[in-house]
């Protein structure tokens, strides 16, 4: 019982599966696949998460939760490199542990997975209504009424603290799912085009940001830097780590969402043309062009606003609302970096939606999820079923839960992911040590080592709730997993004919 659990599936049959029936067309460049971590990397977590880690946990100081982020992301993208360079084929962290970990760790991961691109996908069309009713109200002098675009859970207060409006659902980020998922059923090809224009905008914005807005930086809102330890409590009451070192680890946990992406690279290994030289360079490099321009816009926006304008009337749409507030005569600037976040996000959207249905694809083919989670459009060629399914269950969360806890449960399930990836790296090397590698992870097991410790460390960070629903969803995962997966697992079956 104990073995089976951690059967292996064998890398060459991994491989043998990419050259059968049910292929995605192979289509991307190493450009496009740049491009595409970049587009799923520079979202919500950048114009919406940075504000918050700074007003909930580091004050100026999440400066230092970025570098802190980047780090953790550069030693998991190194091991992520290695996995996705030498098992070219779809399905992320989930397929590499398949081969290397065994079937109950890759399912467990699998299972984090969802947490990782399907919360995703929702926490930051939940940012995208924010940054809807900013483009409403500047352009039209209208919004959507606040119940019918926040979850049940949200409150809005008055000056004086007391609660004026309760929200319903949240209508705008159902509705973009909506139409990113009917793109994504039409095809990769078309959609890895509109994402690479949207993603020339999105960084043009973050470089314009960052150039225009270094003059208006006011040095004592960045005193003291690092605010000394304690506890902040927010307008609903609940308290959170603020200040020092702690501080700078729990908004390393939140800003960590901002880094979310570079790994769905990987579930496009079989629609790349080179997989082997291509996958670590769209990783690695994605990677690094995002960290460079986080620290620089994290320092920029904590110096223009203040930290109590990120927790009242800021909170929402931050970036924008710092330029309105403090930029004087650059409203236009405001403007436009609205309407192009509504675009930018919904890259971030379209390539964790994809990611999605990838790893499902992957797990349906090797029975552990139904088989509807493989079946591919005759014309189109995308898994559409998956992707109606994970419309449902997104728009769900997206409609229903608050923006900071999806986000929080998204960078959570990410990093247990992170860590088992770079665990996975250093077992691989032991127990296959002449699986030819296109790259090699360096430093090994010291930078596979580092890579458990800081994800881990930042999984650390993150608050009670979020590890209360982290631990619910792993549970209700590991029922799955031992009611229907392991009954209908086709390593298994093999296995067992053998
Ligand atoms: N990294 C992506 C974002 O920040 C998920 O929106």
């Amino acid at each position: 019982m104990l073995k089976s659990l951690f059967i292996r599936k064998p890398i060459d049959k991994l491989l043998e599966q990419t050259e059968g029936g049910n292929q995605f067309k192979r289509s991307l460049g190493p450009v496009d696949l740049v491009m595409l971590g970049i587009g799923a990397i520079i979202g919500a977590g950048l114009f919406v998460r940075t504000a918050a880690a700074a007003a909930e946990h580091a004050g100026p100081a999440v400066v230092y939760s970025y570098i802190l982020a980047g780090i953790g992301c550069a030693f998991a993208g190194l091991c992520y490199a290695e996995f996705a360079s030498s098992i070219p084929v779809a399905g992320s962290a989930y397929t590499y542990s398949y081969a290397t970990l065994g079937e109950f760790i890759a399912w467990i991961i699998g299972w984090e997975l969802v947490l990782e691109y399907g919360l995703g996908a929702a926490t930051v069309s939940i940012a995208w209504s924010e940054y809807l009713n900013k483009t409403l109200q500047s352009f039209f002098g209208v919004q959507v009424p606040y119940a019918w675009c926040h979850s049940p859970f949200e409150r809005l207060y008055d000056a004086s603290g007391n609660v004026v409006a309760t929200g319903i659902v949240n209508l705008p980020a159902i509705g973009i799912l909506l139409l990113l998922t009917v793109l994504l059923i039409r095809g990769t090809r078309q959609s890895a085009f509109v994402n690479s224009l949207i993603v020339i905008i999105k960084v043009s914005i973050v470089v314009a940001f960052i150039l225009l807005g270094w003059k208006f930086m006011r040095p004592e809102n960045h005193t003291p830097f690092v605010p000394p330890a304690g506890t902040y409590t927010d307008l609903d009451g609940y308290t959170h780590t603020f200040g020092g070192l702690l501080g700078i680890l729990a908004g390393a946990g939140t800003v960590f969402f901002a880094f979310i992406g570079f790994d769905a690279v990987s579930t496009a290994a079989q629609e790349a043309r080179n997989p082997r030289r291509d996958m670590p360079i769209g990783i690695l490099v994605s990677l690094a062009i995002c960290t460079v321009l986080y620290v620089l816009f994290s320092y920029v926006l904590t110096g223009i606003a203040t930290l109590e304008d990120f927790r009242t009337t800021g909170k929402e749409a931050s970036v924008a609302y710092a330029i309105q507030k403090y930029m004087t005569g650059f409203s236009w600037l405001a403007d436009f970096i609205s309407v192009a976040i509504l675009a930018g996000f919904s890259s971030v959207i379209l390539v964790m939606l994809l990611g999605q249905s990838r790893v499902f694809f992957s797990m349906s083919r090797d029975g552990l999820v139904p088989p509807i989670f493989s079946h591919i459009h005759p014309r189109y060629r995308t898994p559409y079923k998956s992707n109606i399914i994970f419309f449902i269950f997104t728009a769900l969360f997206a409609g229903f839960m608050p923006g900071s806890l999806a986000g929080d449960l998204t960078s959570i399930g990410t990093l247990a992911a992170f860590v088992m990836v770079s665990a996975g790296v250093w077992v691989l090397r032991i127990t296959q040590p002449n699986l030819p590698r296109a790259f090699r992870t360096p430093w090994v097991p010291f930078v596979p080592l580092m890579g458990v410790l800081v994800c881990g460390a930042m999984m650390l960070g993150l608050d009670q709730r979020t590890w209360n629903g982290f631990l619910l969803w792993t549970a209700a995962g590991l029922l799955i997993y031992f009611v229907y997966s392991r009954k209908h697992s086709v390593a298994r079956k093999n296995n067992e004919t053998a």
